[in-house]
């Protein structure tokens, strides 16, 4: 039976006067694995045969975890999935701008490997897959329990298949918050992909997952995407590259930080570049 959940006392998220949705657990295998019952308990989540109205449900059906809206709509983490997948063929022909921006082809002639990188925002796991598809090793940290449990569970499904395996076993999935994390390690990349700003939320909110994680969620805050961009800073040996939307102003840098800025865009994204001197 597949891992399911994993919690630690770092899974806890910060939400300003905002209320998340509520959320049950609906298990539709039977019995229900125990690792299960166990993870639900430890996210304070009910479980339940049958979801009120305006409940949204954490189903496990199959192996799969999935997150429910009221209105029926699902996600669930699957890196065989068309989007996800094209993402890292792209990414895996090379030339890509997120290769470009991670710097892996300047970084492997001057050290003769590929650096390790680690993802601060974890979100659906689809940058952290890319990254892994070009090579990397790649430590991936995600804050909100759920957004890690049903990563952990899409990971768990990528590890048991011989199609994506090779991938899955160079990604290391943590819970917790990633400036904390920082604080007792050094890594060559950082890559940061933070919710966007509110002026660039409407066309990200087209995007399902979007929806869902600006749900679980709340307002996302400039200042503390800034904060975590400066503790990458202190603990990036390379470089810490920022995901942006076109046109939204990069992040604040620390006073007193002395590196080199540059940018690649693509069509809809901005990749902001930090390079330690
Ligand atoms: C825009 S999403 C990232 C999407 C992701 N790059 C992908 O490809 O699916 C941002 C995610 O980062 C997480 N996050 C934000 N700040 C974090 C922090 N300090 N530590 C860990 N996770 C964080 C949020 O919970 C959210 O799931």
């Amino acid at each position: 039976m597949l891992s399911v959940l994993r919690m630690t006392d770092e899974c806890t998220v910060h939400m300003n006067e905002w209320t998340p949705p509520t959320i049950i657990g609906i298990c539709r295998d039977s019995p229900a694995p125990d690792d299960w019952l166990v993870r639900c308990d430890d996210l304070g989540i009910p479980i339940r045969h049958d979801a009120a109205g305006d409940e949204w449900v954490l189903e496990y059906a199959d192996d799969t975890l999935s997150l429910i809206r009221p209105d029926g709509v699902r996600v669930a983490v699957d890196f065989a999935a068309g989007k996800t997948r094209h993402r890292a063929q792209e990414a895996g022909r090379g030339a890509g701008v997120l290769s470009k921006a991670l710097g892996i082809a300047t970084f492997r002639k001057r050290h003769g490997r590929l650096p390790q990188v680690f993802d601060g925002t974890g979100g659906w796991g689809q940058d952290a897959w890319a990254i892994a598809s070009l090579g990397c090793m790649v430590v991936v940290l995600e804050k909100h329990p759920i957004v890690h449990a049903l990563l952990t569970n899409g990971l768990c499904r990528a590890l048991v298949s011989e199609d994506s395996n090779s991938i899955a076993e160079r990604i290391k999935l943590h819970c917790g918050d990633a400036a904390n994390w920082l604080q007792t390690m050094t890594t060559d990349v950082i890559y940061l992909d933070p919710m966007y700003p509110t002026r660039q939320r409407k066309k990200a909110d087209s995007k399902k997952g979007m929806q869902f994680l600006h749900a679980l969620l709340g307002p996302s805050d400039e200042s503390i995407s800034s904060q975590l961009l400066a503790t990458s800073l202190e603990h990036a040996q390379e470089r810490v590259v920022v995901k942006r939307p076109k046109g939204a102003d990069p992040l604040t840098t620390p006073t007193g930080w002395t590196g080199q800025t540059s940018t690649i865009a693509s069509p809809n994204t901005r990749y902001d570049i930090y390079l330690q001197r």
